[in-house]
């Protein structure tokens, strides 16, 4: 039998000032590690894959409100991702990317024209990527100030702990997506992307409001905080290797793949959530069932 795992503090202010880092340097350590919220952080490799690869043993559903469709095992999570992925196919992200990159130009003329210093992810970051999801999801300017500021709440309450806070924002947001559906009634799915959620079916039924609110959380401000994050990834390498700056200035066409490397290295997510659904060994340590596990 393995030793415990090294007892460590994923909060520490230490470790949240540079993630990656840590991460890294546990994980020339030990393969796992044990969080001081109890959770078992899973970094060796080997160990990894055992998680991601058994999904009867190591499941996705950490959460008692079951995001869609990540949240979700077999066989829900293919049935999900089945109404779910032609949004994003190919043909559909070819006839979204000028509105995308029409986008990231005047959002790129706005940061220029306040001349001066800016803060990347307040003045820049955060308001294009509110306005690109809801340009794919057709929703109106009004409502992308209205997700900012929820999203401000949302991340309050997280940070707060506060169960009834969370529960009281997480309704709010079922609140809003309701008005969308409202708004919504009796228009063809053609409309935009909201319309064509409103319309679509699940193992034969439409999606319920709970399931469509926890899809368009997920596709706004799951992803808004995602794609900001990317951003201000990418922008920072860029600022501490002049050398690549140059040379990509000088081949624009390396871009797409120096983009994904860089976010390969060093995602905006660290960590992904999972929970044991039965006693099992990980690296010869004994965990028990309902164990909460993360792998970065
Ligand atoms: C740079 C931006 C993005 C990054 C780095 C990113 C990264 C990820 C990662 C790591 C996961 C796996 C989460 C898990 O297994 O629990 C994921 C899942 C997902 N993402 Fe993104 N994402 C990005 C943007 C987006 C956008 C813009 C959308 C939609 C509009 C989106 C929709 C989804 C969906 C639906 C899933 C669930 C897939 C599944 O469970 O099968 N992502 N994303």
């Amino acid at each position: 039998m393995s030793t415990a795992p090294t007892p460590w503090n994923p909060q520490d202010p230490e470790v949240q000032r540079d993630q990656r880092a840590a991460y890294d340097a546990l994980r020339a350590r030990c393969p796992l590690a044990h969080g001081a919220n109890g959770h078992t952080t899973v970094l060796g490799h080997p160990e990894v894959l055992q998680v991601l690869h058994d999904h009867a043993t190591y499941s996705s559903a950490v959460s008692q409100h079951p995001a869609v469709p990540n949240g979700y095992d077999q066989p829900q999570h293919t049935q999900y991702r089945q109404a779910l992925d032609h949004f994003f196919a190919p043909e559909r992200m070819a006839h979204f990317e000028p509105t995308c990159r029409a986008l990231a130009i005047s959002t790129v003329q706005e940061a220029l024209a306040l001349g001066g210093r800016l803060e990347i992810t307040q003045e820049f970051a955060l308001p294009f990527a509110v306005r690109v999801q809801s340009a794919f999801l057709g929703w109106p300017t009004l409502l992308q100030d209205e997700l900012l500021q929820w999203l401000q709440r949302s991340q309050a309450a997280t940070r707060s702990g506060e169960r009834a806070q969370t529960a009281a924002v997480a309704q709010e947001f079922e609140d809003l997506v309701e008005r969308v559906r409202q708004a919504r009634r009796g228009v063809p799915p053609e409309q935009d992307i909201s319309s064509e959620l409103m319309h679509t079916r699940v193992d034969g039924r439409p999606l319920d409001l709970r399931e469509l609110a926890s899809v368009l959380r997920n596709w706004t401000v799951g992803e808004v905080g995602t794609i900001a994050a990317s951003i201000g990834i990418l922008l920072h390498w860029l600022a501490v290797q002049p050398d690549w700056q140059e040379r990509l200035r000088g081949a624009p066409a390396l871009l797409p793949a120096a983009i994904d490397e860089v976010l390969r290295i060093d995602g905006p997510l660290v960590g992904n959530r999972h929970i044991t659904t039965q006693p099992v060994e990980l690296d010869g340590y004994p965990l028990p069932t309902s164990a909460h596990i993360t792998i970065n």
